[in-house]
């Protein structure tokens, strides 16, 4: 069934007051629940009541305390005759944590009880109008064996605790902020916590404490820290103060997704917590430290502010996206944060809007809300924010995210609610810039201009169109804000007057289709850089003369622009390769392009971490897309290594002697200079093991290393430039040893041996797969072995022969029936098919349908399938 936006309807009956007790037991658990039920307004007398329920056994139900009639099922509670005032509720259900593999609702990982209910886990529990609109005060009793579980922990406040007969203890818990049924949580479990403290604005104390499982507590000090720095900023920022006198965090080993806002409560994949200079890379420092403020600010956006339906998830994922994005920026470099944000959304969410699974940031219809928790609404949704802020100016937007957490505080709201907000705070209409939120396809804009020396001017015509997409054929122009600056011969900045409503303060407001500007008193052709700052998600086709480029990617004063010109430099020298030889010979005309190279690495002026991201060539995912039909991803393979090549040949050397500058015996520390610092050393020592033909570099830095983020990335050189070598055996071996009893960095190593490319890779990722480390029913192992082979290794799982596609198809035939929504995550990787050559398009149609066949496909993935299917 399609569950459609048009059809909301409010719920029959809200639950004003819920009191659940637990007693854990790990295949019997039984839930009782105390509800306070009552109609809601304008619901009729005698209307039934109709309760979710996903597996549950009903154990006992009564009404105002008496046994009542009903039809139960395992997936819905019906009672035909309530009354028509407020009554109580006691249902009392059995679960068993132990079998729920599919990590939904209350499941064990790792001997610990946890629980994940967004978006439906809560009718895993009881039977409950799951959905929400409807909000509840929750109070919880948990009871469990002192000794499997002495840490018992829920949402909102601690209430009483105290042991029970026969080795049993309980703990209270109260929550006085109302919440939907997808933010309840519980842990349990012989789980250790480390505690702080943070005073809020106002002067209140609240506890911290971030719980791993036992023997992990020394690797929480880097969470401790990001969680106090995202509430102190929270409150600068947006004045956002925490409203409760605990905070907790859980990092558990078997988790869905990344983390979950849970009141008070959030639970965290583990591998988004545990960091030690030994243990975690650079990037797992700047993932978690994004990734807890993520979800702290949620705690506002999310949960003081709920969504009313779940096609209002963009309502707090994109606008907490956008949220954890502007910390980042602010904790570190906000050019280089940008850069790594521009590479996600085109990596992830381009390839998504321009393929069959292409939905709106606010989508219409579903058959499985599971599927939209998408890079659309999370990543696109942030950058549509990013552009409200631009359309109406920063003063209207910090007044308008005011007004929205006043006027909205206590809600259930939508996505028209929060752009009411922002147009009575900007005085203008919205009404162009909300299709952004409701057509799918990522628009195409079209640039061109003439330059008249006569009358010197400057001439820009702009043109839009969004291609079709998934049941939308005909788009209407959107309002595309268009950053832009003209530069000067000598590299100044030229002062551009405001020409009207659509050229304003450096940014043009691309509304119709087509649009025409003219820059006046342009003694000479001014140089013009378009789309600064990427003011908009879009495919920008702008035909600028490669001097015009070589010359921004040498001035432009934005450093984010400055790449983004470097970048379509190196992606169209790429393509052209790839077009004209099939990789094998370089484009003509690189040379200016090629020594940029050498200038930019040695260019001390610049911070490390963004000559690291200039050195780093396109992704080789975003060369596919960019080919749009017929892809031959070995042809782009050989396209990339050709230009890699062609920078290695013309610098080797000198990257060699920067290189040998930059290795550091400091200790380790994660501050983003040190950082930048590495980023850049493993760039270089990349170019370097290949001019020199040899892992010799790379093997001593492994050797003399004293953290994870040169081990892992020393390794990885290895792995991808020299996979046969003495070296790289030896490296892979002491590795092994080291960490083979650490499953999070034995994903690093799942994660290499899936990437290297060639036509023997679903070969190697299957002998990976008979390795003890590789566990199926652990999500962490699945992305790090399968999700990076489909995702991250273009010639490997593109094998014409479709060993690579049957190679997916397999592990989601065995996943799907444990755990639906990792096996229609990964089924998701099957998504740019239809972009390849015509024998690769049919190896995967085949897979594809051959995989529909298999009995019993959960409905998340036939719901993948059917539509990267039609
Ligand atoms: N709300 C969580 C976050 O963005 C994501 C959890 C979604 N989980 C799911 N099973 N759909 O932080
Ligand atoms: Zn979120």
């Amino acid at each position: 069934t399609t569950v459609k936006l048009s059809n909301y309807a409010p719920a029959a009956y809200l639950v004003p007051a819920i009191d659940l007790t637990f007693r854990l037991d790990p295949k019997r658990t039984i839930v009782r629940a105390v509800m306070q039920v009552r109609p809601n307004l304008g619901t009729p007398p005698g209307t039934e009541l109709v309760f979710d329920g996903d597996g549950v056994e009903m154990l006992d139900l009564k009404l105002n305390g008496e046994p009542i009639e009903a039809k139960t099922s395992p997936d819905e509670l019906r009672i035909e005759n309530v009354p028509h005032e407020a009554f109580t509720l006691e249902i009392e259900t059995a679960i068993d944590p132990e079998a729920n593999l599919a990590l939904s609702g209350l499941y064990r990982s790792n001997g610990v009880y946890c629980t994940q209910c967004e978006a439906e886990g809560f009718r895993r529990i009881t039977y409950f109008p799951d959905r929400p609109d409807v909000l509840s005060v929750y109070s919880v009793r948990i009871e469990a064996l002192a000794d499997q579980a002495p840490v018992l922990l829920s949402n909102g406040n601690p209430g009483e605790s105290g042991a029970l007969e026969a080795g049993w203890h309980f703990a209270e818990w109260h929550d006085p902020w109302p919440k939907p049924s997808y933010l309840f949580a519980l842990v349990g479990g012989d789980i250790v916590g480390s505690f702080d403290t943070f005073t809020t604005m106002s002067g209140r104390t609240v506890d911290l404490g971030v719980y791993v499982e036992r023997g992990k507590e020394d690797r929480t000090g880097w969470a401790v820290d990001s969680l106090k720095r995202s509430m102190k900023w929270d409150e600068e920022t947006f004045g956002r103060e925490y409203d409760l006198d605990v905070f907790n965090i859980v990092a558990v080993s078997d988790f869905n997704m990344g983390a979950m806002e849970n009141k008070g409560l959030n639970i965290f994949n583990d591998k988004y917590i545990l960091a030690d200079p030994q243990t975690a890379t650079d990037v797992d420092y700047a993932n978690i430290e994004t990734i807890i403020a993520h979800e702290y600010f949620h705690n506002w956006t999310g949960n003081r502010i709920t969504c009313r339906d779940w096609f209002q998830l963009c309502l707090k994922e994109g606008l907490t996206v956008y949220r954890d994005h502007e910390f980042s920026a602010d904790m570190r470099s906000r050019p280089v944060t940008r850069i790594a944000e521009v590479r996600t959304l085109k990596v992830a969410q381009f390839p998504e809007d321009a393929g069959p699974l292409a939905h709106p940031v606010r989508p219409t219809s579903y058959r499985e809300i599971n599927n939209f928790y998408t890079a659309t609404v999370y990543e696109k949704g942030s950058e549509v924010i990013r552009m409200l802020r631009i359309v109406i100016g920063e003063k209207a937007f910090q007044s308008g995210m005011a007004l929205y957490f006043d006027r909205h505080d206590g809600d259930a709201a939508t996505i028209e609610d929060f752009l009411t907000c922002f147009e009575e705070a900007s005085g203008r209409s919205l009404s162009q810039f909300a299709l952004w939120y409701h057509q799918a396809g990522t628009p195409q804009v079209t640039a061109q201009t003439a330059y008249d020396e006569q009358a010197q001017t400057l001439t820009l015509t702009l043109e839009q169109s969004t291609p079709p997409t998934p049941e939308q054929n005909e788009k209407e122009p959107v309002h595309i804000p268009i950053s832009f600056a003209l530069f000067g011969a000598g590299g100044e900045e030229l002062a551009v007057p405001n020409q009207s409503e659509a050229v304003r303060d450096n940014v043009i407001h691309l509304t119709d289709r087509e649009m025409t500007i003219e820059f006046q008193e342009m003694e000479n052709r001014p140089v013009l850089s378009l789309l600064r700052g990427f003011s908009a998600p879009i495919n920008l086709n702008f035909d600028q003369p490669i001097e015009d480029r070589i010359f921004l990617a040498r001035h432009e004063g934005d450093l984010y622009t400055r790449w983004q010109a470097l970048d379509r430099l190196a992606t169209d020298a790429i393509i052209s390769s790839y077009r004209d030889s099939g990789g094998e010979q370089l484009a003509s005309g690189t040379d200016a392009l090629l020594d940029l190279y050498g200038e930019m690495a040695a260019d001390e002026r610049l911070d490390t971490a963004w000559r690291a991201l200039a050195l780093s060539l396109p992704n080789e995912t975003t060369l596919v897309r960019e080919i749009e039909r017929n892809a031959n991803p070995d042809a782009i393979h050989k396209a990339r290594e050709t230009f890699f090549h062609a920078i290695t040949s013309r610098h080797g050397e000198a990257f060699g002697i920067l290189y040998e500058s930059l290795v550091s015996n400091e200790p380790y520390s994660p501050d983003p200079q040190s950082a930048g610092r590495r980023a850049l050393e493993l760039a270089l020592l990349d170019y370097c093991t290949m001019a020199e033909n040899s892992g010799e570099r790379a093997k001593k830095l492994f050797d003399e290393a004293d953290n994870m983020t040169e081990r892992a990335g020393t390794l990885e050189v290895l792995m991808l430039r020299r996979p046969a070598s003495q070296e790289t055996a030896a490296a892979r071996a002491t590795f092994e040893e080291r960490y083979g009893s650490n499953p999070l960095i034995m994903d690093k190593l799942l994660g290499m041996v899936a990437k290297i490319p060639g036509s023997d890779a679903p070969e190697r990722v299957r002998a990976a797969m008979t390795h003890p480390n590789y566990v199926e029913t652990n999500p962490n192992r699945v992305r790090a072995l399968i999700g990076s082979f489909a995702a991250g290794n273009p010639t490997g799982f593109h094998q014409p022969d479709g060993t690579g596609y049957r190679l997916l198809a397999e592990v989601i035939g065995r996943v799907a029936t444990r755990n639906p929504q990792l096996a229609a995550r990964m089924a998701t990787h099957f998504r740019s098919w239809k972009g390849m050559d015509s024998t690769r398009r049919e190896a995967a149609h085949q897979t594809l349908l051959e995989l529909r066949k298999t009995s019993g496909l959960p409905l998340d993935v036939r719901d993948i399938l059917d539509r990267t299917l039609s």
